[in-house]
Formats: C-alpha cells, structure tokens, sequence
C-alpha cells in the first residue's frame, strides 16, 4: 500500500496521475514564475529546472516559494554540492543525467527522491540495489526509444522509468503506452527559446495539448 507520508511514493502518485515531467531551462530568474503559472495553468503543476545555467537554482527558488502549487525539482544534478543548492533551494526532487553514486547517496541520506538516469541493465542493477525502483530512462530516443524501453524492461518488472530526451507529442503515446512508463520527461512543452521570448501563452497551450493527449490514453481518468 502507498505510504502518502513518504516523499516519494506521493510524488509518484502525483507523476503517476500527470504522466508528464516539463524539463525546463531558465535563464532569467525573472521567467520563471510566469513560465511555471504556464505550465499549471495548462494543467502540469510539476517542473524539472535543469542545472544547465548559472541561475538554475535561483530560479527554481523562485517557483518554490512564489508557486507553492508546482512541484519544483531539479534536473541534470550532476554532483553533490548541486544537490546540496537545490535542495537548499526548494526542490522536491532531483534528476540526474546518469547514475551517480554519490549523487544517490546523498539524496538517499537527506531523504530527498531521486531519479537517476540509466539506460542500460547493469546501471538498472545499480539502482535497485540502492532500493530505487523509479528511474530516468535517458536518453530515451536515442537509444532506440519506446521498443527498446520494452526490451530492457522485461527483466524489471519492479522498476517505473521515466524515459527522456526526444519525446514530444509525436511519440508520447508509444511511451506511456507501455506499462513500465510511469511518465514521461521532456522540453518540447517549454522550450528554451520559449521561455527566453517569454512565449508563456504558447507554453501553456503546448502543455494543455500534452495534457489532453494523456487524457485520451487515459480514458479521461
Ligand atoms: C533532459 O535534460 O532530461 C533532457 O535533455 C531533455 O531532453 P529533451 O530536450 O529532448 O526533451
């Protein structure tokens, strides 16, 4: 049964009722509560501030606290200290790239979730054998997208992937279509160059479109 008090099974509950991850990249501070009112006004109240740009953090502090709606976390964590920022910063949750040992380690400690990236089954060993059984699958496309995600799968019946990296609204429903997707991450929702021209409404009409294609999968449930 699903312990609601624990940090990650209520954010995979939520991921689980959402299915979309938006990864976003700020480079303004000043962008970022408009982007992220975008996004949940277009019906996603979840954002991945990446780690990509020197205000990456200040950002995500931003939606912590002026939008307390959306579940901020943190993505391409690459080390310690930039966990560390990010939790200090307000995240929920960290994403990283690939799978970092000490990264894990400490969000394991500080009780932080944590989804690493794998994309092979010697790195799914590594999770599960740091009890963590919901994992980046990245990158997703490249590697040969939703039929090799089945393939690589079939032995982890036990493990939820969150595939990323080339997944848009052409090939989401391939995605969460397979049973071991628990949703799926990615920026075609919020583009960079999106957010850096401020194109918020475009935003949210991209994010209500991918909301109305889960909806479809879903039956409207
Ligand atoms: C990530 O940061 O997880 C990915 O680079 C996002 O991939 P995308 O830009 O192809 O969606």
């Amino acid at each position: 049964m699903p312990d609601t008090s624990d940090p990650m099974n209520e954010l995979v509950k939520q991921l689980r009722h959402w299915r979309i991850v938006p990864v976003i990249v700020i480079d303004d501070p000043r962008d970022a509560a408009p982007l992220a009112h975008a996004l949940l006004e277009g019906g996603l109240p979840c954002a991945e501030v990446t780690f990509r740009t020197p205000k990456a953090a200040d950002a995500l502090r931003v939606i912590a606290q002026e939008c307390p709606d959306v579940v901020v976390g943190a993505g391409t964590v690459l080390t310690v200290q930039q966990a560390a920022q990010a939790c200090e910063s307000g995240a929920r949750f960290i994403v990283t790239p690939g799978f970092n040992s000490t990264v894990v380690d400490y969000c394991i400690d500080h009780a932080i979730p944590v989804f690493p990236g794998v994309c092979t089954p010697t790195e799914v060993d590594a999770a599960l054998s740091n009890a963590l059984a919901v994992l980046k699958f990245f990158p997703a496309e490249p590697m040969g997208g939703a039929p090799f995600l089945k393939a690589i799968s079939a032995p982890y019946s036990m493990v939820k992937f969150i595939p990323t990296g080339g997944v848009n609204l052409n090939n989401l429903s391939a995605y969460l279509s397979l049973p071991c997707v628990l949703a799926c991450g990615g920026s075609w929702l919020a583009p960079r160059e999106w957010v850096r021209a401020r194109e918020f409404d475009r935003i949210r009409l991209e994010t209500e479109r991918a909301v109305q294609t889960v909806r479809q999968l879903t039956g409207g449930a």
